[in-house]
């Protein structure tokens, strides 16, 4: 297959996917600010599929400012960091998918640059983040990722990475891609030069591991629609999956732009009547 590359970062998107794990110990090596810097200014830069605005800040628990008996408590998951980029952005539901995007595209460059990080969508204590986020009266602060060097050893990572790499503990391409419709599995062979997108989206980080996505092949698009968790919602004061909706549109255009797959976000009207439980439409990628 002949494809026109136009590689976004230093390295294939395909490999920063692949390398990109959860890191939740970190070592005492200090955060190159111009670094750091990079990833801000990218997430602040970039555009989402909905063009909606989200602000985001590199935060430091150390600082004299915060309350150091608070601290920026992440409740013992996170270890050896006191770096942290937080979100904010208003409750919808496109704002979290906005988020998603925005955020997991600065987490794959941040990981081409060395940097560790984990998406944390719960363990942290929201109220001394807000403060230092200033944030407005209707706006939340539902992400934030600690940022740094990873304490484990390259070499362990590489391993990691190479038992990991294609399995990751992800739902097989039976339970998330379909044709036509629900009933249906779409295998890699019936979506052609796609079958790379979808593998990409498939590697893609979820809260609790849910991957609630589910992509229908309709001819020249691929309807995304989102299969809510029962009841996992309900400890969370915002749809969570609506942000992992982000992350899986993020790796699916990101790898699509690499390899010279043209398209774009659209809202349509889908045509499949009967949709299995607690699943919603969200978008389609509509091949130009
Ligand atoms: C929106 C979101 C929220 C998350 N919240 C947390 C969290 O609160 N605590 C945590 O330890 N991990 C959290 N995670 C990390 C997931 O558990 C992790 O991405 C998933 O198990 C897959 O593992 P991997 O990132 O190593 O590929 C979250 C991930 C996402 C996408």
């Amino acid at each position: 297959m002949e494809f026109n590359n136009t590689q976004l970062f230093e390295k294939p998107i395909t490999q920063i996917i692949k390398e990109r794990t959860s890191i939740r110990s970190y070592n005492s090596q200090p955060l190159d600010s111009t670094v750091a810097d990079k990833v801000i200014h990218l997430l602040n830069e970039s555009k989402g599929p909905f063009d909606i605005d989200t602000r985001f800040n590199l935060v430091n628990a150390n600082l004299d400012h915060i309350d150091s008996n608070l601290k920026l408590g992440t409740y013992g998951v996170i270890k050896g960091t006191s770096w942290f980029i937080a979100s904010a952005v208003k409750n919808t539901s496109t704002s979290l998918i906005e988020l998603g995007y925005k955020l997991e595209k600065g987490i794959l460059y941040a990981t081409s640059l060395g940097l560790g990080t984990c998406w944390l969508g719960g363990t942290f204590k929201k109220g001394e983040f807000a403060k230092v986020m200033n944030l407005k009266e209707d706006e939340i602060l539902p992400i934030i990722t600690p940022i740094g060097y990873s304490s484990e050893s390259r070499r362990l990572m590489d391993s990691f990475i190479r038992l990991t790499a294609g399995s990751k503990n992800r739902k097989p391409w039976s339970e998330m891609f379909f044709n036509n419709n629900f009933s249906k599995p779409l295998t890699e062979a019936l979506a052609e030069e796609y079958s790379i997108p979808l593998e990409m989206l498939r590697l893609a980080p979820s809260a609790s591991n849910k991957q609630p996505w589910r992509i229908v092949k309709n001819g020249d698009t691929y309807d995304f629609y989102l299969e809510h968790t029962k009841g996992y919602g309900k400890a969370f004061s915002y749809d969570i999956q609506m942000v992992d909706m982000g992350i899986a549109l993020c790796h699916f255009e990101l790898t699509s732009i690499e390899l010279g797959l043209a398209g774009n976000w659209q809202q349509l009207k889908t045509n499949i009547k009967e949709l299995p439980p607690s699943t919603e439409y969200v978008i389609s990628w509509v091949k130009k």
